[in-house]
Order: C-alpha cells, then structure tokens, then sequence
C-alpha cells in the first residue's frame, strides 16, 4: 500500500508556501485576503464562505472553472491544487479538513475539464 500512502498524505507545501501559490494564482482576482472585490466584474468572497467549507466544492471549481473563473486544470498538479485548495479551506475560513492530493485525482477522474453533465 505504499502508493496509496504516498498520495494519500496532505500536501508537503509549508504554510508559506500555500500562501504564496494563493498570492501568485488568486490574489489578482480574490485580492489578498480572501475578501474580493466589486469593479469591473464581481470576484465572490473565498473568505469567511461558508461554501468553503466543501474542499470538494473548491476543488471542483478550480478543475472545471466556473462562469467567469478560469479552470486551473492544466495549470496546476493535483498537489499544487491540494495547496491551494487547503489554504482557503483553512487559512481564509476556520475549516480543519485535510485536502490531499488524492482527493484532487479523485474529482480529475470524476468530473474531466469540460465534461458536460447533461451528457
Ligand atoms: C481571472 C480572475 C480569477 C482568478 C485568477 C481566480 N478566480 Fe476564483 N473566481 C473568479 C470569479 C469571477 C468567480 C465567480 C464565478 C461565478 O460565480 O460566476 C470565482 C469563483 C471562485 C470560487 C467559487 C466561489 C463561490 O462562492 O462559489 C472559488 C472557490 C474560487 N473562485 C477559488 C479560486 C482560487 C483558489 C483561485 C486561485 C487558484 C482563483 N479562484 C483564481 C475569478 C478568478
């Protein structure tokens, strides 16, 4: 079962370092704290949002986009977007789940860029 653990454990980034994949890949958009913003265009709020509390969820944004979100899918490894998913989870809002690589992997599989539900 050595794979399995392998993949299985959280993220090996430090916490500054899943703070600065956040500044550099986010930030622009959700502005440093999580907060967004209102101009041209609307950027929700990743902080203090409740619907943070899904690591899922936010997995699967980022993975598929959403509307005005660009989709992160080639952009990042599933280990970049355990990181970064784990950083809103926990550091913009108080949730204490652990976002594993796998769990990225998982919803890769499940979910593909840009498959259709409705297929
Ligand atoms: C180019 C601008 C842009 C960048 C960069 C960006 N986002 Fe977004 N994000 C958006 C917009 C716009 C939405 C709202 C989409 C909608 O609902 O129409 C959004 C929505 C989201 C949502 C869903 C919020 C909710 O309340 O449902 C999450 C989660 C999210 N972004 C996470 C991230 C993370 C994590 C990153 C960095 C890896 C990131 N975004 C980078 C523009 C951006």
């Amino acid at each position: 079962m050595l794979a399995w653990n392998v993949i299985n454990v959280p993220s090996t980034e430090n916490r500054a370092g899943l703070k600065k994949r956040y500044d550099d890949s986010c930030a622009g958009c959700h502005m440093q704290k999580g907060d967004g913003a209102y101009g041209a265009g609307y950027y929700p709020s990743l902080a203090n949002n409740s619907k943070m509390q899904s690591k899922y969820y936010i997995i699967r944004v980022l993975i598929n986009g959403l509307r005005g979100i660009p989709s992160f899918h080639s952009m990042m490894n599933d280990a970049q977007i355990a990181a970064v998913t784990q950083y809103v989870h926990s550091d913009l809002n108080n949730f204490t789940d652990t976002v594993t690589t796998a769990n990225v992997a998982q919803l890769r599989h499940d979910f593909p860029p840009g498959s259709d539900p409705s297929d």
